[in-house]
């Protein structure tokens, strides 16, 4: 377990301050018209929560019932499985509810998703892991909120059941009866509503945040665009070949995953588009390193370590950090330049995809595109070896206490 002190942290990050302070004022016009359901009320989602689940969550840590909820849950693991007994009434009625697919679901684009995955998942774990998961790091409020609370004490915990998540949407049967992302969801929806329970108790983050309960709606929405948005530009970028109804697939599994966790239906973009103007407007404005940030940011580069993944070194993640997310963020979270990869990486990564794609025959050294393959070929490894225990996506009982 990592572990560091507030101290360190402060000491880390000190003057990335100034930029987070300009960037959570950003204020929150994108109109629901580009919405899933095309209307919405328009309220301000960054004084939006989950009200119905968070009630139900803090009754629950008020009556002392975590263990005995979190034992229930842990037998839940299939979509089409009943509720294991030990789900109190209101808490039962509303996990019934939630586990249902929103009524636009649509079965043909997720088996759309489906291939899309299958075709693209060998790009999807390094960039799920690494582009979405150091942004995470440059999410102000997400960093740290991650940080304060439990999970931020035991990062390495956390990052497998987030990997659970991102494992469970890319599955066969992700949705499907026998799949287990609509548990996932609904596991995490309640999470979330626990998180908002304890971490305005934490003096750490509330002297910190400007927030008064975090994970507001918007938050959510950030969140979401550092996944599927993420992605989707990276994969552009590289001009990875791409079936215009499959990339909609996925998107639609990702919307669907959103409304599982609990956002609002009128913030959830209908549109590739209508999500580049959502994330343009609160996205890219708001990325900043915060110091704890900066930390998260430092354990992130260690992924590989325990593996002895060579190809996974810090050099090549702070490497890829830099390539992905570009030169501000990765000074801003103090990545060193890496004086073989970075240039490696300008230089050969877009030929490398191209010929990997078949769109170009060569034009590559041997070399460079053996290293490129085998660099995502650990990537799965890493992946696969996060989610070989039995994970199970828990109420945490606290806090980070540091
Ligand atoms: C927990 C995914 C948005 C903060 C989790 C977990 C998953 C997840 C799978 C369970 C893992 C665990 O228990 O450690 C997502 C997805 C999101 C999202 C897919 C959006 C689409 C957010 C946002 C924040 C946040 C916006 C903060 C601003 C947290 C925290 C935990 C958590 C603090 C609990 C960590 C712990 O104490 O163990 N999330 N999340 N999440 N999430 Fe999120």
């Amino acid at each position: 377990m990592v572990v560091v002190t507030r101290r360190h942290v402060l000491k880390a990050g000190a003057g990335a301050g100034a930029l987070i302070a300009a960037g959570s004022a950003t204020p929150w016009t994108w109109s629901p018209a580009g919405s899933v359901p095309g209307h919405g009320t328009g309220a301000d989602p960054k004084l939006a929560w989950d009200p119905v689940p968070d009630d139900l969550v803090a009754d629950v840590y008020r009556r002392g019932d975590v263990a005995k909820v979190n034992a229930a849950l842990r037998a839940w693991t299939r979509n089409d499985q009943p509720l294991p007994a030990g789900l109190s009434g209101d808490l039962r009625d509303f996990v019934e509810q939630a586990r249902r697919l929103p009524s636009w679901a649509d079965r043909g684009k997720l088996a759309d998703a489906v291939t899309f995955n299958q075709k693209r998942g060998t790009y999807l774990g390094a960039l799920y892991g690494f582009a979405s998961g150091m942004m995470s790091a440059v999410i102000p409020n997400e960093a740290r909120t991650v940080y304060y609370s439990h999970g931020g004490a035991a990062m390495k915990d956390r990052i497998s059941k987030t990997a659970k998540l991102g494992y469970d949407i890319g599955s066969l049967n992700a949705y499907a009866p026998s799949g287990e992302m609509a548990v996932t969801c609904v596991k995490t929806r309640l999470i979330h509503s626990a998180v908002r329970h304890l971490l305005p108790r934490s003096g750490h983050w509330a002297s910190v945040s400007g927030q008064t309960k975090p994970i507001t709606q918007a938050d959510m929405m950030v969140t979401w665009h550092s996944l599927p948005t993420t992605v989707m530009r990276m994969l552009r970028r590289w001009k990875v070949p791409l079936n215009p109804a499959e990339s909609g697939g996925f998107l639609h599994s990702w919307q669907v995953a959103g409304h599982m966790l609990g956002i609002d239906d009128q913030y959830i973009p209908a549109t590739w588009d209508s999500a580049e103007t959502q994330a343009a407007q609160v996205l890219d404005p708001i990325l900043a390193a915060t110091p704890e940030g900066v930390k998260i940011a430092d354990m992130l580069l260690d992924l590989g370590m325990q593996l002895d993944l060579t190809l996974l070194s810090r050099g090549v993640l702070g490497a890829l950090t830099r390539f992905m997310l570009g030169d501000r963020i990765a000074n801003d979270l103090r990545i060193p330049r890496e004086p073989v990869w970075d240039p490696l990486l300008n230089a050969a990564w877009g030929p490398y995809v191209l010929v990997r794609e078949g769109v170009l025959q060569a034009g590559m050294p041997k070399e460079a595109y053996w290293t490129f393959d085998e660099m995502l070929r650990q990537f799965v490894l890493l992946y696969v070896s996060e989610l070989r225990m039995p994970i199970s996506i828990e109420l945490p009982s606290g806090n980070n206490p540091h």
